[in-house]
C-alpha cells in the first residue's frame, strides 16, 4: 500500500481547505459544461437520510440541482440512506413512512424514476457488504480526525460515538462505489466523505490489483458542488427541523401562511436586500426571488416600505403559488402508497443488480470468487 494511511486524515482535513474549494468550485463548473455536452460519461449517485420531511432548505439546496442533472440525460441514482438514520440516533423512529413520504417528496419535485434509480440502504446487501472490506483499508485514527464524524459527534451532544457513526464514511464510500458514481452533487460539509472515498478506492486498487490491468475497479469519484444559495429558516438560522423554523415541501398553503407569519425580521419598515446586515429580511426575499425567479434587489425595492407585514405577505403568495403543483402532486402520491412501493422495489431491484455486478468484481480481484 502506497498510501499511508496516516497521510489520509491531513487529506481530508486538506479537502475542506480555501485553495482546495476554490479547485472544487472550478472543476465543477468544468463538469457542468462536459454535461451539457454529453451527459452520458457520468453516472451521478446522492441521496439522503429519512429523518423527517424535505424542506424549502432541502429542495433549493440540492433537490431541484437533482432534478436539473437527471433531466440532462446522466444516470442518477438516488439512496434513501435507511440504515444511516442509526448513525447519530438509537432508533429507526416511524422509518417505514418516513421513507415512503420522502419518495413522495422525490416525485413530486420532478424525480422520475423511469430516469433516476431510487433505492433504500437496507435493501442492497451487495452495498453493505461491500463496508468489509473497505474497512481493512482505513485506520480508525483516520476516521476519528474526519471533520464530517467530529462534528457530527459534536451535534449529539454527550452520546458516546458509535461504531456506525465512526464508519459512516466508509459506509457513504460504500454508497458511491457500490455503482461506480464518478459524480456526487454535494455541499461542501460532505468533501471529506468524497477524499475518503477515493482514498479507499485507491487503496482498494493498490492492495487486490486489477481484474482488468487496464481499468480500476473503483473511479476516483468527484463533487459537483451546487451553486444554489442556501436557503435559511424562518428564523434567519440554518433550515432545520429540531430548530422548528422548516417549510416543508408537502405542507399545504394555510400552514405555510401561518408559519411566515411568524417569521422572523426587524423593526425597519423600509425593506432593503442586504443579507449581511438584515440575514432574516434578505433569506425571506431571497426565498421569494427562487419562487419567481426576480432579482432580489428589484423584489425590495418593489416592497419599498410594506415592513415585514408586506414581505411576509409575498413570501406566502411565491412559495404558495411556486409549490402548489408539487403539493398538489404530493398529495395524490401519497394517497398510494401500493404505487410508491412498487417504485421503491423496481429502485431496489435495478440497484441490487448493479450493487451484485461490483460485488463479483470485487470478490474477483480479493480472489474469493467460490
Ligand atoms: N450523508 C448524507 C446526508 O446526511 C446522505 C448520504 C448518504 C449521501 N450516502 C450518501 C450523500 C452518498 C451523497 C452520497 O445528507
Amino acid at each position: 500500500m502506497n498510501d499511508q494511511p496516516n497521510d489520509a486524515g491531513d487529506q481530508l482535513a486538506a479537502s475542506t481547505s480555501e485553495a482546495s474549494l476554490r479547485r472544487t468550485e472550478a472543476r465543477s463548473a468544468e463538469i457542468e459544461a462536459q454535461i451539457a455536452k454529453d451527459p452520458s460519461g457520468f453516472r451521478v449517485m446522492t441521496g439522503d437520510r429519512p429523518t423527517g420531511n424535505l424542506h424549502l432548505g432541502h429542495y433549493f439546496g440540492s433537490l431541484a440541482n437533482r432534478v436539473r442533472i437527471q433531466d440532462a440525460g446522466v444516470d442518477t441514482f438516488i439512496l434513501i440512506a435507511d440504515y444511516q438514520v442509526i448513525t447519530d440516533r438509537d432508533g429507526t423512529g416511524p422509518i417505514q413512512e418516513r421513507v415512503l413520504s420522502m419518495l413522495a417528496d422525490y416525485l413530486a419535485i420532478g424525480i422520475d424514476p423511469a430516469k433516476s434509480t431510487i433505492y433504500a440502504h437496507s435493501a442492497v446487501p451487495a452495498l453493505n457488504q461491500l463496508l468489509l472490506p473497505f474497512l481493512s483499508l482505513v485506520t480508525d485514527a483516520e476516521l476519528r480526525r474526519n471533520p464530517t464524524v467530529k462534528a457530527e459527534l459534536e451535534a449529539t451532544g454527550d452520546r458516546p460515538m458509535s461504531g456506525l457513526l465512526l464508519t459512516y464514511p466508509v459506509h457513504q464510500a460504500a454508497d458511491i462505489l457500490f455503482c461506480k458514481a464518478n459524480l456526487v452533487p454535494v455541499g461542501k460539509d460532505q468533501l471529506p466523505h468524497l477524499e475518503q472515498t477515493r482514498v479507499v478506492a485507491r487503496r482498494f486498487d493498490e492492495r487486490y490489483g486489477r481484474v482488468d490491468p487496464a481499468r480500476p475497479i473503483f473511479p476516483q469519484a468527484e463533487a459537483l458542488l451546487s451553486k444554489a444559495s442556501t436557503v435559511l429558516g424562518l428564523d434567519g438560522t440554518k433550515m432545520s427541523k429540531t430548530k422548528g423554523n422548516v417549510l416543508e415541501i408537502g405542507m399545504d398553503a394555510d400552514t405555510t401562511a401561518r408559519l411566515v407569519k411568524k417569521a422572523v425580521t426587524d423593526s425597519d419598515r423600509f425593506i432593503t436586500y442586504d443579507p449581511e446586515k438584515r440575514p432574516e429580511v434578505s433569506n425571506l426575499i431571497m426565498l421569494v426571488s427562487l419562487c419567481t425567479g426576480q432579482d432580489p434587489v428589484a423584489i425590495a425595492a418593489g416592497l419599498g416600505d410594506a415592513g415585514g407585514g408586506g414581505l411576509k405577505k409575498l413570501v406566502t403568495e411565491a412559495v404558495n403559488e411556486f409549490f402548489a403543483p408539487i403539493r398538489a402532486r404530493r398529495v395524490e402520491l401519497a394517497a398510494d402508497p401500493g404505487y410508491l412501493m412498487s417504485v421503491l422495489r423496481t429502485g431496489n431491484a435495478h440497484a441490487n443488480e448493479v450493487g451484485d455486478a461490483t460485488l463479483a468484481e470485487v470478490r474477483a480481484a480479493m480472489n474469493m470468487t467460490y
